[in-house]
């Protein structure tokens, strides 16, 4: 436990700092005013490059690294590119990434009471799974690494290592054990999803993944290839409980997968490694609806929620523990009496939102301490 703990936020671009925003407001109402949470603002991204010409400070960086944690509304503006055409806003997400080894990207994906899916005849409680994405190689290892020849050819190449692997599937059969099951049948199961019968390092992938496997006898697990992933996901939700996979194919099955919950406005995420904790929604910066006030920040207070759970964790601080599970509670109980913004069909804007969860937060605090 820690008297105090550092923070480092950076708001980013497009709808980043309206998110953002919420979130930090919503943890300080969890923790009270005297909380052991200090916010500092860095700053990185798209408009931070257009303005200075430097996507990532190195003082940001440093800031980053020696933070307890980090939390991030969201980066990149389309465009903004560098000279290879690659987003000059995405480098703080990524450079942390992979200067940090964060390499579990836990995805939760939920649908929640209140909450719509474009899934037919799909309810609240069916879909509760985890896309665990490898987040320190895969295909996203070359990036900045790859060849462009001549402006005629161009190649990244795709990486996985076994210890890459290993301490990636272990994290998942780890998270199934803590889980409830897939809601289909209560199965305790980790899926490992790849592409093992086309190309040599998803066959790898598979290989280590079975050897792994064999110290967990308890939890069940089975392989599913990427591409039939995409449909099961559609097709066959509830089965699913815990999902392995290259940094890549997690990327796209997030936003399949999103889409199923409400959107990318209901997709939280956490990005760790063995030290350091990463966090934001898996969603981008939304340039068309930035500064409207009418961005869901749902994703963002969800992936509050879960850096307090892990610094709770690493800390052993029941404060933090306990403010994760509130804002948690929190969040569902105002999803389900209809609190929805304009992407779930609803007329709530960012700081209505913000403000009941943080109404209501409080109140239970005042109703507890009486
Ligand atoms: C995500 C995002 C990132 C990615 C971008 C912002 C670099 O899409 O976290 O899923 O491609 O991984
Ligand atoms: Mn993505």
């Amino acid at each position: 436990m820690k008297d105090v703990y550092e923070i480092a936020v950076v708001h980013g671009d497009g709808i980043g700092p309206e998110v953002c925003g919420a979130a930090v407001e919503v943890v300080r109402a969890a923790l009270g005013s005297d909380g052991p949470l200090r916010f500092t603002e860095y700053p990185a991204g798209a408009e931070h490059f257009m303005r200075t010409g430097d996507s990532f400070p190195a003082s940001t960086f440093q800031a980053c690294r020696d933070a307890d944690a980090i939390l991030h509304g969201a980066g990149g503006i389309p465009g903004v590119v560098r000279a290879d055409g690659t987003e000059a806003g995405l480098d703080f997400t990524l450079r942390l990434r992979f200067e940090l080894d964060l390499y579990a990207n836990i995805r939760p994906v939920r649908l929640f009471k209140g909450v719509t899916s474009p899934l037919r005849g799909v309810g609240a409680g069916d879909i509760d799974y985890i896309i665990l994405r490898e987040n320190s190689e895969g295909l996203y290892a070359a990036r900045g690494a790859g060849a462009l020849l001549r402006g005629e050819v161009a190649v990244d190449t795709l990486v996985q290592t076994r210890k890459g692997i290993e301490r990636i599937v272990r994290k998942g059969f780890e998270l199934a054990r803590q889980s409830k099951g897939a809601p289909e049948d209560g199965v305790r199961r980790v899926t490992c999803c790849d592409k093992a019968n086309v190309l040599r390092s998803y066959a790898f992938f598979r290989a280590v993944f079975d050897e792994v496997a064999a110290d967990y006898p308890d939890v069940a697990t089975e392989h599913v290839l990427v591409d039939a992933m995409a449909m099961h996901l559609v097709l066959r939700p509830a089965h699913f409980n815990v999902i392995v996979t290259e940094n890549m194919f997690g990327d796209i099955l997030s936003d399949l997968a999103a889409a199923t919950v409400g959107g990318m406005g209901m997709a939280p995420s956490a990005e760790i490694g063995e030290a350091k904790g990463f966090f934001q929604a898996a969603h981008g910066s939304a340039p068309d609806i930035a500064g409207k006030g009418i961005a869901n920040p749902y994703g963002t207070i969800l992936s509050a929620a879960a850096m307090l759970e892990w610094l709770g964790h690493k800390h052993e601080d029941e404060r933090l523990s306990r403010a994760a599970d509130h804002i948690r509670s929190v969040t569902e109980a105002c999803l389900a009496d209809g609190l929805l913004s304009a992407d779930l069909k609803g007329t709530a804007s960012t700081h209505q939102i913000r403000d009941a969860v943080c109404e209501r937060v409080m109140r239970d605090h005042a109703r507890l301490k009486r």
